[in-house]
């Protein structure tokens, strides 16, 4: 397949001691798509997660980002080239509100030199947060404290101050986890929102969830490369069935 790839990963193996997470993992993420890893407990998600997004360098292979080698940069260096990952709510400061979570990591990005300017003045990192809020559909939420938002709403905050960083690449892993349906729900109507403007990554264990979405999906099992192509071929792949048969998935 050819594909315009935001970042594409080249024969990387990631090995903890000597236990292999991943091997050989060849795999473009197209730009501007919404593309899922998948697979089953275990796979290597997290870890290709980790890779994708500088947290993890790999022991083998190559991570090219925008046709340049970013391989074993520094995970701030990832940040800095515009990739930035939402995984967990402990990046938000419970005690602070949701606009000031949001506006703090906006004041992170800009430089103090440039403080005079319209938009990165105190009222205009406000209004900034606000668009990032509304984006994510909390703008009605703004004046009450983090710590009181439901988790999906904490989830949402999240991807907001990832927002911030103004990232080409968004990476996600398990969003939905621990959501109920009617959070699932409002979060992968986020997800398709937040594609329009950028490339972003799932990685997701509930096959069926990602299906409906995505555009492209990548299967991991036991650390390889399964399969990768359109939901309907990964839906009729016979291998990815058998690996999925019975899961419950
Ligand atoms: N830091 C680590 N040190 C040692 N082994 C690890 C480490 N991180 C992950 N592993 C192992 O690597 C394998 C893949 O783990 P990973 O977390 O990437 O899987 P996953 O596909 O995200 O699973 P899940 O669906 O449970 O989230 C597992 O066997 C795990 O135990
Ligand atoms: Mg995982």
């Amino acid at each position: 397949m050819s594909v315009d790839a935001i970042i594409e990963t080249r024969h990387v193996d990631k090995q903890f001691g000597d236990f292999v997470a991943l091997k050989d993992v060849s795999v473009k993420i197209p730009k501007g798509k919404l593309t899922s890893i998948i697979g089953p407990n275990g796979a290597g998600k997290s870890t290709y997660f980790n890779v994708l997004s500088g947290a993890f360098p790999p022991t083998r292979g190559t991570v090219l980002f925008e046709g340049k080698d970013i391989t074993g940069l520094k995970p701030h260096e990832y940040a800095h080239l515009g990739i930035a990952k939402s995984f967990q709510i402990t990046n938000l400061f419970p005690n602070f509100t949701v606009l000031e979570n949001v506006r703090i990591a906006l004041q992170a990005h800009v430089s103090r030199y440039s403080l005079w300017r319209k938009r990165e003045s105190l009222q205009g990192l406000r209004e900034q947060a606000l668009e990032l809020l509304s984006l994510v559909g909390l703008a009605d939420r703004s004046g009450g404290l983090a710590r009181e938002l439901a988790h999906g709403q904490q989830r949402a905050l999240e991807i907001a101050v990832a927002l911030a960083a103004k990232p080409k690449l968004l990476l996600m892993d398990e969003p939905t986890a621990g959501m109920s349906p009617e959070e699932t729900k409002t979060m992968m109507g986020l997800i398709l929102d937040l594609v329009k403007d950028r490339t972003v990554v799932l990685v997701e264990h509930k096959m069926k969830m990602v299906m409906g979405i995505s555009d492209h999906v990548v299967v991991l099992h036991h650390g390889q490369l399964l399969a990768e192509g359109s939901p309907d071929e990964i839906r009729d792949n016979e291998t990815v069935k058998a690996v999925y048969l019975g899961q419950g998935h």
